[in-house]
């Protein structure tokens, strides 16, 4: 289970992020970046979050600790900006929270390096999520205190929209060209010998479990929340045996 706790004070928005991701203050008196439920993206953004950060730090990649913050949806009624009080007012119960990485710069591929051997495990854990978004337009890479960190998971896993697509889907491969680390040379076979039998049935129980109940249900076709984890679990373990011989658009 990731760490509940309870939001006590919206500070601000972010500047950036289409979903308008907002700081929080909670009751352990940490700082989050809250992504919201009632946001337009839906809860599915939640759960690719869950799913994706929770897998990359299991296998070594850095990525600001997730939490699910409860929010009242009463804290938006003195909320001036009309858009941040519908939001938090559509937001009420589970959301989404992750460590606010004070001072952190967005990653910009001129100003810094990175390995091949890092460069390497990223993208070829973008391509095991196919992850749309870490184009150099909009790398959703942080440097903070000299590392890289990894944001925003929410457009991932395409087949999650369409589960009885989702083999064929998940079997699909994945563009590179775009990506913000593809200039370094990633190294994905070395990333792929190493990682890839690191995505074992077993972590990928663990890592679903960290998804709360409140985002599984009443989805088409799932009887339970488990059944769901098990579709998201599979998706991932079939893709990982094939997707380095998929990645495309990188020497
Ligand atoms: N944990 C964090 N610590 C510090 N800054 C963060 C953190 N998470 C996100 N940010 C900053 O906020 C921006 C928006 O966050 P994020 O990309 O997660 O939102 P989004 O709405 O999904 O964005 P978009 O869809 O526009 O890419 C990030 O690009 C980053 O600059
Ligand atoms: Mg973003």
């Amino acid at each position: 289970m990731l760490k509940e706790v309870t939001a006590t004070r919206y500070i601000t928005p972010l500047r950036e992020g289409g979903s308008l991701p907002g700081l929080v203050e909670a009751d352990d008196f940490g700082t989050y970046v809250l992504k919201f439920s009632g946001a337009g993206q839906g809860r599915k953004t939640l759960v690719a979050e869950v799913v994706c950060g929770e897998l990359a730090r299991r296998l070594g990649l850095r990525v600001p600790r997730l939490v699910t913050v409860e929010l009242d949806a009463e804290l938006g009624l003195g909320e001036p900006d009309q858009e941040v009080q519908s939001l938090l007012r559509s937001s009420g119960g589970t959301n989404l929270g992750m460590d606010f990485l004070s001072g952190a710069l967005g990653f910009d591929p001129l100003a810094f390096s990175v390995t091949p051997e890092e460069a390497g495990r990223i993208v070829w854990f973008d391509a095991l999520v196919n992850n749309v978004d870490r184009s150099w337009r909009n790398p959703n890479l942080l440097m903070w205190r000299g590392e890289l960190w990894l944001v925003d998971h929410g457009a991932t896993m395409i087949w999650h929209h369409n589960w009885p697509g989702a083999e064929a889907s998940a079997a699909r491969p994945y563009d590179a060209s775009d990506h913000a680390l593809a200039p370094f040379a990633p190294d994905v076979a070395a990333a792929a010998a190493e990682l890839a039998p690191r995505v074992t049935g077993e972590l990928l129980a663990d890592v679903t479990a960290q998804i709360p109940d409140a985002w599984l249900t009443d989805e088409p076709g799932f009887d339970t929340p488990d059944d769901l984890r098990r579709a998201y679990a599979r998706s991932l373990l079939a893709r990982a045996a094939v997707i380095h011989d998929r990645i495309q658009g990188i020497e």
